[in-house]
């Protein structure tokens, strides 16, 4: 019974495969109720699982839904995930530069719920830019320029859908196995050969400690061994936010500069070491190989030619992008050096700018977001600009930035 199964869990006894399928696949079918599974949820919270109940909770979110196969794409298709963070815009950068490299990449992304939009609408922000495409679509695409980037098809892990859903109103996100099983399962099912997962660590992200970030890590990388799939992971920071641009048609912008090198910094950084460790698991060679044919495909235009490639080839009319022209400064009223940004609270300033959305229905502006005009370690004097906000064209910004800075 599943008030057994809740019970074993609350004093931290181990499930079987059993006990695990009648509790979850008894969710999915409506027999276990949304107080239950929640119930369960904060359980496992509270006292964790074992590696083998990870297994076997990865197997039933996989084996919900449909798992699709590229092996007729020629080539080892890498795939990879973050695990989210504010001004997130490294699969623009990333994609097209591991496909400029000859490595096949199916990206597949979703939109965002919380304070910033997700990558989908990041591209939607570019007038007729397609996200929804058929199987015979991708392969053809892939074939023809070597990537696509769009959202999910097919049903995959349809349980994992509705868990999650329960977990974000249930106070339930925060679990180590949960997290891991959550999201490795859909990447199993995205048909990838091998994964790269960006685990992001810091105030603005799921994983508050590199302890956390460390033991997330290896259980993924364990799971991903279990189905054959080489994965990856690199530890990331998100205790700023990534690069200087927090909002969809903005982040847009800040990709196509770093694919053009004409930004560098940690972001652009970030960049290079995750398409590097694609382009090494793609072609079987040294991260550092990989990395000079990365810096390469950068320096001669080719990943950002790979871009607009992308873009056109799923109807994207970059003639037609453009971004809010409603610009407000904020300057700064103390002098100093920056020494930290708050990623969090950009993010909620970018969200009550309109960039972002809290329910699944909310509509998002693309044009509007924050640029930031220093970052950390940056001196900056009394009047200098410390960020733009991008609005509305009836916005007129009168928004409280206190949370944002600290400058000493
Ligand atoms: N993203 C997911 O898909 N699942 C999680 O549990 C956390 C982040």
């Amino acid at each position: 019974m599943i008030k057994d199964i809740i019970n074993k869990k609350r004093v931290g006894e181990e499930l079987s495969r059993s006990e695990l399928e009648e509790a979850f696949l008894g969710y999915l079918k409506g027999s276990v109720l949304d107080y239950q599974m929640s119930s369960l949820l904060m359980a496992i919270c509270i006292q964790g699982m074992s590696l083998e109940e990870t297994f076997i909770l990865t197997d039933l979110f996989l084996n919900s839904g449909d798992q699709l196969d590229f092996s007729n794409i020629p080539g080892i298709k890498v795939d990879k995930h973050s695990t989210g963070g504010v001004g997130d815009k490294t699969t623009l950068v990333v994609v097209p530069i591991v496909a400029s490299c000859m490595v096949p990449v199916i990206k597949m992304s979703g939109r965002g719920l919380g304070y910033t939009g997700g990558t989908i609408d990041k591209l939607e922000s570019i007038p007729g830019y397609k996200t929804e495409l058929l199987e015979d679509e991708i392969m053809k695409q892939v074939g023809d320029i070597y990537a696509v980037m769009m959202g999910q098809t097919g049903e995959l892990c349809p349980l994992d859908k509705k868990v999650y859903a329960l977990r974000d109103v249930s106070g339930t996100t925060d679990s180590i196995p949960l997290i891991a099983s959550s999201i490795m399962s859909k990447k199993i099912a995205g048909g990838a050969d091998k994964i790269l997962i960006d685990i992001k660590v810091g105030s603005g992200a799921f994983m508050k400690t590199l302890k956390d970030a460390e033991d997330l890590s290896d259980i993924m990388i364990q799971i991903g061994e279990k189905y054959g799939r080489e994965t990856r992971t690199i530890i990331s920071d998100m205790n700023t936010p990534l690069g200087r641009m927090v909002g969809n048609g903005l982040e847009v912008e800040e990709a196509m500069d770093v694919l053009q090198g004409k930004e560098k910094g940690s972001f652009y950084d970030l960049c290079v070491e995750l398409a590097s460790q694609m382009v090494s698991m793609g072609k079987d060679i040294s991260v550092s190989d990989a990395k000079i044919m990365v810096e390469d495909s950068i320096i001669s235009g080719h990943a950002y030619q790979k871009f607009l490639d992308i873009v056109s080839y799923q109807g994207g009319r970059m003639d037609e992008f453009s971004v809010s022209q409603n610009v407000l400064e904020i300057s700064s009223e103390v002098s100093g050096v920056v020494q930290s940004i708050d990623a969090l609270e950009v993010a909620k300033l970018s969200c009550l700018l309109g960039a972002g959305r809290l329910t699944k229905e909310d509509k998002i502006d693309p044009g509007v977001g924050v640029y930031l005009n220093v970052l950390v370690g940056d001196k900056v004097e009394i009047g200098d600009v410390l960020l733009c906000l991008y609005l509305k064209s009836d916005d007129k910004g009168e928004y409280d930035i206190s949370k944002i800075f600290e400058i000493k």
